[in-house]
């Protein structure tokens, strides 16, 4: 994708299934299987989902069509499409650029998680995982968590590096619809366990008394990283796309397909953790902590599981892979250098930052706390929560009072299209998503220094 350098036209996506797939590709990963579950679980199950349903259908949608907009009407990736437009947003662009590059290091320890779980199923020692204290002493190691980040590093790595991307891709272009139908096949045996119940009931029942500021941050921050938003990336991707393709109903598909796969990731996991008594807090590890007692009940649950373990790491890697993708275009273009530079230049970055990550969980650096996190959930809290809502907000502010929402309306309207939500679009750009995120910024950073009690 980002590496077509060669062809001198951009619009390399054939037509509207083209785009839809690839952007979708992209969009789909652990957001939607480890990171939604866990933060509807730790943030009130139903209320977190409403939250979230109505951002992705007012800011999630504005966002993503204004990113690709963009993109498509500049034919430039970021920091070349901001620059283009206005001199004085150039550093939007840049400030864009910034989040991949925070987001990839802990990613790849998460995909460590994932590529050891692949490891204890294909051993035969699932059982063993399914014990109360496994997760835990796992990722309070060392050796463990840093050794399963470097070989997930270092996969992500050689395929960047040797730019066989498009191998990767058609096998999962495979593997994702057999993770659907597996999500789907794991929850209809969840749900019938007794217990279940209960957490269906807690994913699914708004209940207002665990509203809070944090929810909609939260919600908000999720939003943005499951849909690969505020960082440039879908800038990237409009900047492919032909003039005839429908933006509008692009959008819709990407949203959907990628909301799916995360409420039905969340109908899994959260029954499950009150089908096997586990607790609601477990943070980041609850997919890890829960799924493998799951499947130790089942008959034929090693196998499950491994399948199961061996479709997330597809979902995970083609991610990576294009996460770490963008930084090393990103640091070529900027301080040009070549690509193999580039690549060792990312890979070096991805061990200063992932190795303090990997061993923040329990191991030897969790007592170090910066705001009152540990380093991968400060990586998470600063490039979600914080850096992604700012440039959000300035793109927002542009759009809205600078370039004029008008002037993406009408490349959304080019060769007989109709954009149908363009109310929608405009009043979200202008009023709704400044106010609300200077709302939300405001109101959690508050709450955070306990200012407020929400
Ligand atoms: N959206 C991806 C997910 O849900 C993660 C992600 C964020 C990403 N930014 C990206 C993937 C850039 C590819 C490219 O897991």
């Amino acid at each position: 994708m980002t590496n077509n350098s060669t062809s001198e036209k951009r619009g390399n996506f054939t037509g509207k299934l083209g785009f839809v797939l690839a952007a979708a590709g992209s969009a789909v990963g652990l957001g939607n299987i480890w990171r939604f579950p866990y933060l509807a679980a730790e943030y009130g199950g139903g209320i977190f989902l409403l939250v979230y349903l109505i951002l992705a259908v007012t800011l999630g949608f504005a966002l993503m069509s204004a990113e690709i907009l963009i993109g498509r009407k500049t034919g430039l990736s970021a920091i070349g499409a901001f620059k283009k437009l206005d001199k004085r947003f150039s550093f939007v662009g840049i400030l864009a650029s910034i989040v991949p590059a925070i987001i990839l290091p802990y990613y790849c320890v998460i995909g460590g998680w994932v590529a050891k779980y692949i490891a204890v199923f294909a051993t035969g020692k699932s059982h063993a995982a399914a014990g109360d204290e496994y997760f835990g002493n796992f990722i309070s190691g060392t050796a463990q968590p840093i050794g399963w980040f470097l070989v997930f590093l270092g996969l992500t790595a050689l395929v960047v590096l040797f730019g066989v991307e498009k191998g990767v891709e058609r096998v999962s272009k495979v593997m994702m619809p057999l993770l659907v139908i597996m999500i789907i096949g794991v929850t209809v045996y969840i749900l019938c366990q007794p217990g279940a119940i209960e957490g269906v009931k807690y994913y699914l029942i708004p209940d207002f008394k665990h509203f809070k500021a944090t929810t909609i941050l939260a919600a908000m921050g999720q939003l943005f990283y499951s849909m690969s938003l505020a960082m440039g990336i879908m800038i990237t991707y409009g900047s492919y796309m032909k003039k005839d393709v429908n933006v509008e109903s692009s959008v819709h598909n990407i949203e959907i397909f990628d909301t799916g796969i995360a409420f039905l990731a969340g109908l899994m996991i959260v029954p499950a953790v009150t089908a096997s008594g586990a607790d609601m807090g477990k943070g980041p590890g609850l997919m890890f902590a829960v799924l493998p007692k799951v499947f130790d009940g089942m008959t034929g649950g090693v196998v499950i599981g491994l399948v199961f373990f061996v479709l997330v790491f597809f979902a995970a890697i083609t991610s990576s892979i294009s996460l770490m993708e963008t930084v090393v275009s990103i640091v070529k273009d900027k301080f040009k250098v070549s690509r193999t530079v580039s690549c060792i230049l990312v890979f070096v970055l991805c061990l200063v930052l992932g190795i303090p990550s990997a061993l923040s969980n329990g191991g030897i650096l969790s007592s170090v706390k910066i705001i009152g996190l540990g380093f991968l959930d400060f990586f998470d809290f600063i490039s979600n929560s914080v850096l992604m809502p700012i440039v959000a907000l300035i793109t927002c502010l542009f759009i809205g009072y600078f370039l004029k929402p008008k002037t993406l309306i009408e490349e959304a309207e080019l060769e007989g299209n109709k954009f149908k939500q363009k109310g929608l679009f405009t009043v979200v750009i202008k009023y709704i998503a400044p106010i609300c995120i200077v709302l939300i910024l405001g109101f959690s950073v508050l709450e955070a220094l306990g200012v407020i009690k929400v």
